[in-house]
């Protein structure tokens, strides 16, 4: 199973969403970094569950538990060891799950994978929970990052097909929720102050770096930068953006490319969105299969879910940037 990342900073992510913890090591991290644990704590607030209307109802404190790495608030240059305790498990309302998968979900792929080991409570190591220890490695990456000048910030452009106000795409979730449904949505994320050369050609692009990262993020199924899929329908000359001199630094006109030539940075802000599909569980009746009898059956998803993951993956996406970017940085 590989659950690591990256080429200067190595992040490995570890536990299950119903395992005593979860947690993240991550190797390679400069010695002498400050880490405030109270911003941490505050990133991590962010993706919490159990804080609204829109979330699962599993309540969970997130507290970032040091084990290893820091000395005094202070990286020693040995691997930073961060877990985080599972306090809200409920692993009865999972345990149909081992024969019965889930539409959409991972249970039928990883139960072919793992040939039925796999951890099935709270949807184990393929748990939105495991986004928390990401979130963990991001808020540090981010932290380092705002002390460079560089800003990394997400928001929501789309729930399901509602692209207006906050309101509106609340409404639709809501909408979602009493139908025992659920939306998906797109996330936009700019990465601002960034050198220009970052990244490598070919196979180890900035595109490819942040892509490998955000697909770690469950439930994602589609990304683009800049003028991205838009950008195929337009003429070069629409779609080109010219070169300007802004004192003695080269800019863009436009920033179509998203901040990104050749795989490589041009100094412009690094742009990206990111597709969220709907929850896979769901109340509403669904047909699946049972694996041990072989035989059709249909399904309802009781326990606790989100109805729209699309909200509590903002600060995750963000943190998957921050971690490429702050690796692709340390690679420079
Ligand atoms: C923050 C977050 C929370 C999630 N919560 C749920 C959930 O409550 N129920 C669910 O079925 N899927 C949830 N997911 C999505 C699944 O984990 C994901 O769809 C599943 O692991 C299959 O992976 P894939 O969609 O990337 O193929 C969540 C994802 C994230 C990022």
């Amino acid at each position: 199973m590989s659950s690591q990342y990256g080429r200067k900073l190595k992040l490995s992510i570890f536990g299950q969403s119903h395992s005593p913890a979860i947690g993240v090591n991550i190797d390679g991290l400069p010695a002498g970094i400050k880490l405030d644990i109270e911003k941490l704590k505050a990133f991590l607030k962010r993706r919490s569950p159990g804080q609204n209307d829109f979330s699962t109802a599993r309540v969970e404190d997130d507290v970032p538990e040091v084990l290893s790495g820091l000395v005094d608030g202070i990286t020693c240059g040995a691997p930073l060891a961060i877990i985080i305790r599972n306090t809200d498990t409920k692993s009865s309302d999972y345990r149909e799950q081992r024969d019965i998968p889930r539409p959409s979900h991972a249970d039928y792929s990883a139960f072919i994978k793992f040939g039925g080991h796999q951890d099935v409570a709270g949807g184990g190591h393929f748990s939105g929970r495991l986004t928390a220890p990401l979130c963990v490695a991001g808020g540090i990456c981010l932290q380092v990052l705002n002390e460079l000048g560089i800003t990394i910030s997400a928001r929501i452009t789309q729930i399901g097909k509602i692209q207006g106000t906050d309101e509106k795409m609340k409404r639709e979730i809501l909408i979602a929720k009493e139908q025992g449904d659920s939306v998906g949505g797109i996330i936009e994320c700019e990465a601002t102050g960034l050198p220009a050369g970052l990244g490598d050609p070919m196979f180890d692009g900035i595109e490819n770096r942040i892509s490998g990262i955000v697909f770690g993020i469950p439930g994602v199924k589609g990304i683009e930068f800049g003028s991205g899929f838009e950008g195929a329908a337009r003429k070069g000359s629409e779609n080109n953006d010219s070169f300007y001199m802004d004192g003695e630094t080269v800019k863009t006109q436009t920033n179509h490319c998203g901040g990104i030539l050749g795989g490589i940075t041009n100094g412009m802000p690094v742009l990206f969105r990111v597709a969220f599909k709907p929850t896979p569980s769901i109340e509403k009746e669904q047909k699946t299969v049972n694996l041990s009898s072989k035989e059709n059956t249909v399904l309802q998803v009781t326990g606790r879910h989100d109805p729209c993951i699309v909200p509590r993956a903002v600060p995750c996406v963000e943190a998957a940037a921050a971690i490429a970017l702050y690796d692709a940085y340390l690679d420079r």
